[in-house]
C-alpha cells in the first residue's frame, strides 16, 4: 500500500485494492501442497498448474462484488510489462495499474524473506534487483515510485506487521 500510495492516484487509499493485495495468491488452495513447498525443480505439469492460481483465485472471487478493481490484482499479479506474464499476457498499460504495483511489491517481498532454496537478501540488494528488471517485467514509472520509498521505511513496515 505504501508503494501504491508514492504511485499516486486514489490507489494507496482503496480498500478493494487492499484486499486485493491480501489476496492475490488465494487460487493456490487449488494447488496441492507438495507442489507449492517443492524445493526441486517442478515438472511442466506442476509449473502449469501453478500457472493456474491467478485464474483459479479470481473465479473464487468473481461473485464477491465489494472486491471490485482487486480482483483484477488476483488475475494479473503475474504478467509483466513486457507481455511475458500470465495468465493473459497483457503488456504496458493494459496490465491494471494496481497489478503493476503490487508485482513489484510482491517481488520485494519475496527477496527480502528467507525460502527453503535461499536466504533473504538485504534491502539494497532487492532494489538493484527490481531496477534491472524496470522495462521487462516492470513498470519503470512503478520502479520509479518504488525508488522514492527509502529502505528504512520498507524495513520499519515490515517490523510492523
Ligand atoms: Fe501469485
Amino acid at each position: 500500500m505504501e508503494l501504491a500510495r508514492a504511485v499516486g492516484l486514489s490507489l494507496g487509499d482503496s480498500p478493494q485494492i487492499e484486499f486485493g493485495f491480501l489476496l492475490h495468491d488465494i487460487g493456490k488452495v487449488a494447488v496441492p501442497d507438495a507442489i507449492l513447498f517443492k524445493t526441486s525443480k517442478l515438472t511442466e505439469e506442476e509449473y502449469a498448474l501453478i500457472a493456474q492460481h491467478p485464474v483459479v483465485g479470481a473465479e473464487i472471487l468473481r461473485d464477491v462484488d465489494f472486491l471490485g478493481e482487486g480482483k483484477l490484482v488476483v488475475r494479473h499479479h503475474h504478467e509483466r510489462w513486457d507481455g511475458t506474464g500470465y495468465p493473459d499476457g497483457l503488456a504496458g498499460e493494459e496490465i491494471p495499474l494496481a497489478a503493476r504495483v503490487f508485482s513489484v511489491a510482491d517481488t520485494l517481498d519475496a527477496l527480502t524473506t528467507d525460502r527453503p532454496y535461499r536466504p533473504a537478501s538485504p534491502w539494497s540488494e532487492a532494489r538493484t534487483e527490481i531496477r534491472r528488471f524496470s522495462g521487462s517485467q516492470f513498470d519503470p514509472k512503478v520502479v520509479d515510485a518504488f525508488d522514492q520509498i527509502p529502505d528504512e521505511q520498507f524495513a520499519r513496515l515490515r517490523g510492523s506487521l
